[in-house]
Parts: structure tokens; sequence; C-alpha cells
């Protein structure tokens, strides 16, 4: 099973994350976490050139940054690890992209869709999180962090952004959950909970219906 966490800069993805990998561990269910863009070298070497405040980027060059570290870690690590039948929780993955790239730079929406498919050979994540927050929550929660190029983008960067997450949320009703960020940390990981328990159960059941089927 994949999981992604999405949502703008400090919606409480990491915090959740946290809470998801110690609840894993106690179920002794396994798991590995990573983030994106990172989690192979080549993906971390480009993340500290995405992130980097003396890089000026245009958007063109910012999306294949995103996409080239994306290929590398689908490739050497998420599909390798779904097939040994871990679960894989992403910090982040294509939705971003669509949010960040596409509403927040104005990148065309169905370039951005074909550049995700293409860098992720079509991999869809089963579950994905995306943890609301408005921008003035970000501000107040984010005050005393040093921002990041990404984040030292502006008001009207991170509205469009939010706008284009809700519209992925509604163009993907089953695999997309929508949970307020606002609510306190634990009752946000209890809903988190109960929607991958749903799925693990029905993806169990399934399986257990094609052994059946196959003697
Ligand atoms: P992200 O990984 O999405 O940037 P973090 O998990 O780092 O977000 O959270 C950003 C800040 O908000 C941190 O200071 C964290 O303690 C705080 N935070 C996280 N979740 C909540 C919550 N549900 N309610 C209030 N504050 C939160
Ligand atoms: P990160 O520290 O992972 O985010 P956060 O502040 O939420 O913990 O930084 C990654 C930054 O890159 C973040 O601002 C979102 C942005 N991003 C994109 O613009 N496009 C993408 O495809 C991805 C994965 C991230």
């Amino acid at each position: 099973m994949i999981i992604s966490f999405e949502g703008i800069d400090g919606s409480g993805k990491s915090t959740q994350i946290e809470l998801l990998k110690d609840y894993f561990k106690l179920k002794s269910i396994d798991a590995i976490f990573l983030r994106e863009p990172g989690g192979t070298e080549l993906s971390e070497q480009i993340r500290t050139i995405l992130l980097d405040n003396k890089n000026v980027i245009n958007p063109i060059s910012e999306i294949l940054l995103f996409e080239a570290a994306r290929a590398d870690l689908t490739e050497k690590v998420i599909i390798p690890e779904h097939n040994l039948g871990k679960i894989v929780v992403l910090d982040r993955f294509y939705d971003s992209t669509t949010a960040y790239q596409g509403f927040g730079r104005g990148l065309d929406l169905q370039i951005v869709d074909s550049m995700n498919k293409f860098a992720t050979n079509n991999t869809i994540p089963d579950l994905s999180f995306y943890l609301y927050i408005s921008y003035n929550v970000s501000l107040d929660r984010n005050i005393n962090k040093n921002y990041d190029r990404m984040e030292s983008s502006g008001e009207e960067f991170f509205k469009n952004i939010i706008t284009g997450f809700d519209q992925i949320a509604i163009n993907n009703p089953k695999r997309f959950h929508k949970i307020d960020g606002k609510l306190h940390s634990t009752e946000i990981h209890q809903k988190i909970v109960e929607i991958i328990e749903t799925k693990l159960s029905v993806n169990k059941n399934i399986n257990n219906l094609s052994e059946k089927k196959n003697g």
C-alpha cells in the first residue's frame, strides 16, 4: 500500500507521519517512510538545489527538477519496497506538483499531469491525506521559521496552492481524504488510522477471495 501526505507547509504532515510511525511500530506493521523531494542520494541533492534561496529557478526548470527527484525515488525505492509488500508512506508525492507547480506557478495542468505520470511510471497512491489549513494558520505556525526558496513565494502563490489541493480532493474523492488540519493532532491521527484500517481490511478480504478462487 502506498500512502501520501499532502498539504501546504506547516499543515502538520510531519507531525502526523511521526504518529503513524509509532502506530505501525506498535502494530508490527512493516512500513517505510520517505520524503519528497528526497529519499535517495540523487533526490536529496536535487532537494538542496530546489530549496536554496540563492537559486533563481524558472517554473519549467523547477518542475523538471521535482520530477527528476521523483523519478529516481520511485524507481529505486517506492516500487521495489511496494513490490516487497511494505507500506510506503510518502511525505508529499505528485499531488504536490499539481498543486505547487500547476496551480501555484500556473503551469499547464495537462502537461503537469503527463509529467507526473511519466516520472512515477503511473504509480498512484492507495490513500492520500490532505491536511487542510488556511494561509493565515500556516503563517502563524511558521512564525519563527527560516523560509526556504519555496516558502518565500508569497501569499497569492499559497492561496492558489490551497485552491489546487481542494480541486484535487474534488477530482479524487475515493483516494484523497481532506482532513481539517486545525483539529487536535491526536484527533487527526485517529481519523487517519481509521481510514487506513478500513483500507487494509478491504485489501485483506480481496486477497482472501482471490486465494480461495485460485484454490
Ligand atoms: P508540515 O510537515 O506539514 O510542514 P509540521 O508537522 O512540521 O507540518 O507542523 C508545523 C507546526 O505546526 C509545528 O510547530 C507543529 O508542532 C504544529 N502542528 C502540527 N499539527 C498541529 C495541530 N494539529 N494543531 C496545532 N499545531 C500543529
Ligand atoms: P518540505 O520541507 O518537504 O515541505 P514542508 O515545509 O511541508 O515540510 O519542502 C518541500 C517544498 O517543496 C515545499 O515547499 C513544497 C515544495 N514542493 C513542490 O513545490 N513541488 C513538489 O512536487 C514537491 C514534492 C514539493
